[in-house]
């Protein structure tokens, strides 16, 4: 379950790989079901999101605090070499970003849901603190920054694919081959 030299974890690469999945889904059906009118498929899409939401908000804390105890490996010096100096200040910045928003994205979600005055019951089965007050301006204070923060971090990614995919089909130096279950 450790990184090897090159190449990050195993627990690293799979909460990397479902959250990446749970999220991009989150963007997408919030994206859509904005736009519904009113409907119990309306109604249940909003259901589905926050608790996907907030089960991406459980899975980031973990592993935020997988991340802080475990350290994953150093960028190959050849592969740092031929980042300029921004590149690489661009490559920390956003996966900082990226963990913040992680956070972030649904604690913002969770507490206009609160102030709304639509208390979050997981799965249908247990009903989650609020925790600020139901307040209609607070709610209407705080619903835009939930989608401002949502689509940062919706840039953030497709960034972050775009700089991914340059590695590997332009630079062709074997990056994502560190975060690539099953080989190296
Ligand atoms: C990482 C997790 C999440 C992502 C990526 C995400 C993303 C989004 C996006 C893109 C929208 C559409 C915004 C718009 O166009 O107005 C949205 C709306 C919404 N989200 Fe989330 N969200 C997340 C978590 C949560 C959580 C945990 C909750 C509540 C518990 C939540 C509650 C809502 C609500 C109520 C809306 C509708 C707001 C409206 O009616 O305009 N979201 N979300
Ligand atoms: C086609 C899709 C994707 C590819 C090819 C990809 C590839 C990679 C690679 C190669 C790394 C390691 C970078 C390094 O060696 O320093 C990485 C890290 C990371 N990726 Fe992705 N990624 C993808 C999608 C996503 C998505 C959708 C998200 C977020 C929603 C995401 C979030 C992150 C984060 C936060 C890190 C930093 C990990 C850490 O240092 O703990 N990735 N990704």
């Amino acid at each position: 379950m450790t990184a090897s030299t090159s190449r990050y974890g195993a627990t690293a690469m799979a909460l990397h790989w479902v959250l990446g999945a749970a999220i991009v889904a989150a963007l997408c059906v919030g994206w859509y079901m904005t736009g519904l009118p009113f409907s119990p498929q309306r109604l249940k899409l909003y259901n589905w999101h926050k608790w996907a939401g907030v089960a991406i908000l459980a899975l980031s804390a973990v592993r935020l605090l997988w991340r802080l105890t475990h350290r994953p490996p150093a960028l190959p010096a050849a592969v740092q070499a031929a980042m300029p100096r921004w590149q690489q200040v661009a490559h920390h910045g956003t996966h900082h970003a990226l963990y913040a928003l992680f956070l972030i994205v649904p604690l913002v979600g969770w507490a206009y849901s609160s102030a709304a005055g639509f208390p979050i019951v997981f799965l249908g089965l247990v009903q989650l603190p609020d925790f600020v007050p139901v307040n209609k301006e607070l709610a209407e204070a705080i619903k835009p920054w939930h989608a401002v923060f949502a689509y940062a971090l919706a840039v953030l990614v497709l960034l972050h694919v775009a700089a991914a995919l340059k590695h590997q089909f332009i630079d062709r130096d074997g990056l994502i081959g560190r975060m690539w279950p099953g080989r190296g």
